[in-house]
């Protein structure tokens, strides 16, 4: 190879009109910095030049790359290639043919979200490689450099010779600096349901997490954790890892190599297919992201994993309205009714083989129960779980395809009824499908499903995917369930209808190009409270998911149990949070679809709706700006989130098993007005375990530059409400 050293700064300015907006590419500079041992070396820099990459072609023609953060190494030299089925390996042996390089500095607008704006500014270098050998294949890659992290993808580009590939392994290595700690869940094919490890990098043991007892399809073939994990450096740099736009190909998981401190990609296979993603040419690979943070703040504000990804694919999406709902769910959760007629399908019964006493939820008295709920405290949505016929059959069988038809009801469910109910009470219906993790009736039966939605106006579903995927050898996270949820987010877009999935893929940020993606699960929810044979969901959960999971998007977390032990259905299990808590979950963990999912009779007291109650009654579901005012990964949080539609503000905190007091300031708001501020907050005497419904309510009058003290108990948190005095 011919080696090269040349600086070279290119001013030439292109301007490309866009619908809305300009966009400014700069071809900047680009430096082909060293050509020591003869290596090819182009390096990237963020636009405030904190991040930056440096790609690297061995003298065996081995594409590597190095990411520094304010000139320090964050990923030392890490390689990338990848295994082929029945053909070489793309690995060394390129050489670089051509190089671009470009700036892009754009802001678009989320339908809804945490904000409305989204600035999109980074650089970008394209490196395109060819084999040098008789196959002479050819790759790209593809790398964007953000002042808040990194993300690089693979190209591979029409091509003679090579039309399709059957990948059996992505080798892309991140080879970390120093034994760091991490917040981790195992690389689980299955589920994402598992509770996060907070170890050394060097401890990470994921396969000691197998046979989980409460997970209804696992697996984890090796040590290595889900994305996104999230990391803390000794010099106290926050790190996740993650991946943007998984299209047409299989998630990732991260194999961990605790004595090197290294980590590999190590995609979700399938057994069917002997291999992990089977492609047609030309394709892109999804993105592989770094997020990098000097404050832990910064990694829930960082918007990169969106930007990543295309733009809006389907147009307006205003059939969907942000909503917190209530549903016929926790009841069954707590086993206080059944999903089936029949009487023996709740997760009581589930979980003990007992058939249960308890009797079906999902009636029409029931469910105007909670439309009257709804109604008289203004909560818009109201999801019903076993309004159709085959939940006697759903779980525990093999034999699963065609057990849901989801357009016949259950003899006492009269669905025309409680639709015309809720219509004249103003309460929008949520559908429910639960696949039982049989993609291919869901899909067959999914034109006739959506219609029958349409039909009786109902404009979002909620879906669900319990158990081993049926064909065997499937997994939740592979190719084929990837392209399973891609179609059914494509085929609900056409028919106008929300998607809020529950063991679903992992989100990576496709709700950008899919804005009808509303919200999902893909982590352990508070469903986990109700049942889970190790009693729930410990107090320092929240604060590790809220940089973790929420990172790559809206969580259907169901927050509101206000009834915390619920010792009347279960004994051993109750939620580990205090009831002040409860209530900062709906600004805490975003999604805009939030439940209130306690019963409704756990929301009264003495014949009267709970005083809480108002802030959930309160609290808005879309916003036009978040911001985080304090944290720290898995200790604490409090984020502050301004309502789209009012200009109003709320906020909420939460923290781990520890008491603690924050210090509250509100630069946010405008100067010299004063807000009908409510503020919901721990008791003196509470605790997440000991007294969790201790909660103090007080209004006050406030001002931007008032202060405040606010003591969190241990598994605490408060929620205020900022609404402005006219
Ligand atoms: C698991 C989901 O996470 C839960 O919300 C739902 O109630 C059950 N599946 C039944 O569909
Ligand atoms: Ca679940």
């Amino acid at each position: 190879m011919q080696c090269k050293r040349s600086l070279f700064n290119s001013q030439q300015n292109i301007k490309i009109m866009h619908k809305n907006y300009l966009v400014l590419f700069t071809l900047f500079l680009v430096g082909l910095i060293s050509c020591e041992k003869e290596q090819m070396s182009l390096m990237v820099t963020s636009p405030n030049g904190s991040n930056e990459i440096i790609f690297n072609l061995s003298k065996a023609g081995h594409p590597n790359y190095l990411v520094t953060h304010n000139n320090k190494k964050v990923i030392d030299t890490s390689y990338m290639s990848f295994d082929i089925k029945d053909l070489p390996a793309l690995k060394g042996d390129f050489k670089i043919v051509n190089s671009t390089t470009a700036t892009v500095d754009e802001t678009w607008q989320l339908p809804w979200g945490e904000q409305i704006d989204v600035r999109n500014n980074y650089n970008e270098l394209i490196v395109k490689l060819e084999e040098q050998s008789e196959t002479k294949r050819k790759l790209n890659i593809h790398f964007k450099v953000y002042d808040d992290g990194v993300g690089f993808r693979y190209e591979f580009p029409k091509q003679d010779n090579f039309d399709e590939v059957l990948i059996t392994d992505e080798n892309t290595e991140f080879n970390l600096v120093g034994d760091h700690k991490v917040w981790w869940i195992p690389g689980d094919w299955d589920l994402y349901e598992h509770l996060y490890n907070e170890t050394s990098f060097s401890k990470i043991d994921a396969l000691s997490k197998q046979k989980n007892p409460n997970l209804n399809a696992t697996y984890i073939p090796e040590n290595a954790v889900n994305t996104p994990v999230t990391m803390k450096t000794d010099d106290g740099l926050y790190l996740s890892f993650h991946e943007a736009d998984l299209t047409n190909y299989a998630g990732m998981t991260l194999k961990v190599d605790t004595e090197n401190l290294s980590m590999v990609s190590e995609l979700v296979g399938s057994d069917r297919l002997e291999g992990k993603a089977k492609i047609k040419l030309p394709f892109n690979t999804p993105w592989r992201t770094i997020q990098i943070a000097d404050k832990a703040g910064d990694l829930i504000e960082s918007k990169m994993i969106l930007n990543l990804n295309d733009p809006n694919a389907i147009g307006d999406v205003s059939y969907f309205t942000p909503m917190k709902y209530v549903g016929i769910w926790w009841e069954m959760h707590i086993g206080k009714s059944t999903w089936d007629m029949e009487g023996s399908q709740d997760m009581n019964t589930v979980t003990t083989g007992k058939v249960g006493t308890s009797r079906h939820g999902a009636t029409t008295e029931n469910a105007k129960k909670y439309i009257d709920f709804a109604a008289q405290n203004g909560i818009k949505g109201l999801l019903v779980e076993g309004w159709n016929t085959g939940w006697d059959q759903w779980i525990n069988t093999d034999d699963r395809e065609g057990v849901f038809d989801f357009i016949t009801p259950y003899a006492d469910y009269d669905f025309d009824d409680v639709m015309r109910y809720a219509h004249d009470k103003g309460v929008e219906v949520i559908m429910h499908h639960e696949t039982s993790a049989a993609p291919r009736t869901y899909e067959k039966q999914m034109d006739e499903a959506y219609d029958f939605m349409k039909a009786n106006d109902i404009n979002s579903v909620k879906t669900g995917y319990v158990g081993k995927i049926i064909p065997k050898g499937e997994y939740h996270h592979g190719q084929w369930m990837v392209n399973h949820y891609q179609k059914v987010l494509e085929e609900a877009a056409k028919k106008k209808i929300a998607v809020n999935a529950h063991e679903p893929i992992k989100a990576t940020g496709k709700r950008r190009t899919y804005p009808n993606a509303i919200s999902r699960e893909g982590l352990r929810g508070q469903e986990f409270n109700a049942w889970a044979s190790d009693g729930g969901n410990p107090p320092s959960h929240l604060p590790t998911v809220a940089f973790t999971r929420m990172l790559s998007g809206p969580i259907d977390f169901t927050p509101g149990v206000f009834n915390i032990k619920f010792d009347e259905y279960k004994k051993d299990n109750q939620v580990h949070t205090t009831l002040a808590q409860q209530l900062a979950l709906y600004v805490v963990i975003y999604s805009p679809i939030q439940m209130a999912c306690d019963l409704p009779e756990h929301y009264m007291v003495n014949g009267k709706v709970h005083p809480a109650f108002q802030f959930i009654t309160d609290v808005g579901v879309d916003w036009q700006q978040t911001k985080v005012l304090a944290a720290e990964v898995g200790d604490y949080v409090t984020i502050a989130r301004q309502e789209k539609r009012t200009g109003n503000w709320f906020v909420g905190g939460i923290t781990d098993e520890n008491e603690r007091t924050v210090t509250l300031t509100f630069d946010f708001l405008d100067p010299g007005k004063t807000y009908k501020t409510t503020i919901y907050k721990d008791g003196l005497n509470a605790h997440w375990n000991d007294n969790p419904q201790d909660i103090d309510i007080e209004d006050l009058d406030l001002k931007k530059d008032n202060t405040l003290d606010v003591k969190l108990a241990p598994g605490g948190g408060f929620a205020i409400s900022i609404i402005e005095k006219k």
